[in-house]
């Protein structure tokens, strides 16, 4: 069986409740739809039921009537979680009729209802800009005890099994923080190097990239990672870290014991720390287009709750993987608590 295979498997064993903010999109009802089928998790759809209901007879789908609906709009908890938005905001300068008009915005409302305890995850962003979807979950659910950041990571599944762990690679961050400082790298870092262990179930082996290996070349952008580095060994000495590093040597055997000889991770890494967002999300792009990978995520990580943006080019089967990937996030949260 393959990881997502096994993914899936995990979370129809134990039913977590997932919200769909976007419950007037097609991809998202169709997948929501399959997901009920499948017995995968308990669907929650935010938004009108009769549009919702009128977009389902439209594409013919005959599972979405077992989903909850509710409506931003009205439904009885509508007070409830405004006063909850309110006390959680009010410090930042929230008023409650402020609070009153965002719990009607779908993207609010979900992360209310999961900090609520009345949802055990949320995916959204077939719609919506990955910064509407991350802004009310990192004001609302805020970073797991500890954490500092929240990053995204992509499960890469490339066709090329003498690299990572027979081809499956874990890339970080791709998704969130445009310039991490030292610190936030090496926070990343441990975050990835657990979303390795839940997701995929293999030791980390984290490589800290740059465009410098072990003092190649002098830069304060190649200190930024060897500090990162340092870090990560302070917080967590068991895990198996290096860097800087350059790709190849993270990557290929003969390049790592040549440029980085007796490093624990040169040559086999397969998690891949970028020094920025911007060379994490070029990198994931590239390797999943010219290389032909499959990219799954971004999963994001360091939230106190799963929450999963997509990309607005996503299809149902991207839908229907993170709904997997964020009820096996919130069986591990739970599991862990
Ligand atoms: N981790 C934890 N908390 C955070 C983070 C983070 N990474 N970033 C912001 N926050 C918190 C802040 O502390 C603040 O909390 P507070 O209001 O309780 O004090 C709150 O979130 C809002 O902070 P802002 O600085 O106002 O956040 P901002 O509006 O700048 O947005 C965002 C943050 C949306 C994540 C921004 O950094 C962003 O847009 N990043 C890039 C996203 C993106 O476009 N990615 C590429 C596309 S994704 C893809 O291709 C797969």
């Amino acid at each position: 069986m393959n990881l997502l295979d096994s993914l899936i498997e995990k979370a129809k064993a134990n039913k977590q409740r997932i919200v769909l903010p976007e419950g007037t999109e097609k991809r998202t009802l169709t997948a929501a739809d399959q997901l009920i089928r499948d017995n995968v998790a308990e669907i929650i759809m935010l938004g009108n039921r009769e549009e919702i209901q009128a977009l389902a007879q439209q594409l013919g789908l005959e599972h979405t009537n077992k989903a909850t609906i509710i409506d931003p709009k009205n439904h009885e908890r509508k007070e409830l979680y405004a006063n909850l938005l309110f006390e959680l905001r009010k410090k930042k300068g929230m008023t409650i009729e402020q609070a009153e008009k965002l719990v009607e915005d779908p993207l609010f409302l979900a992360c209310l209802m999961i900090k609520n305890g009345d949802a055990d995850g949320e995916i959204a962003g077939a719609q919506n800009t990955t910064g509407d979807v991350l802004r009310p979950a990192l004001q609302i659910i805020k970073t797991s005890p500890g954490v500092k950041v929240v990053s995204g990571a992509f499960l890469m599944f490339t066709h090329t099994p003498q690299y990572g762990e027979n081809g499956t690679l874990l890339f970080a961050d791709c998704a969130v923080m445009p310039n991490p400082t030292a610190e936030e790298l090496a926070s990343i870092a441990v975050a990835s190097a657990e979303t390795m262990c839940s997701l995929v179930g293999v030791e980390p082996k984290i490589a800290m990239l740059s465009f410098s290996t072990k003092g190649s070349a002098k830069h304060e952008m190649v200190d930024k990672i060897q500090e990162a580095t340092k870090l990560v060994k302070e917080i967590s000495p068991a895990l198996l870290i290096d860097g800087e590093l350059q790709a190849d040597a993270a990557l290929v055997e003969s390049v790592g014991s040549s440029k980085a000889p007796g490093s624990p991770i040169a040559g086999k890494a397969n998690v891949l720390v970028f020094p920025s967002l911007e060379a994490g999300n070029i990198g994931y792009k590239l390797v999943q287009r010219l290389g032909n990978a499959e990219a799954v995520g971004p999963v994001l990580q360091g939230m106190a709750a799963p929450v999963n943006d997509l990309s607005r080019g996503c299809s149902v089967d991207d839908i229907y993987k993170m709904v997997a990937i964020t009820a096996n996030q919130a069986i591990g949260m739970k599991q862990n608590k």
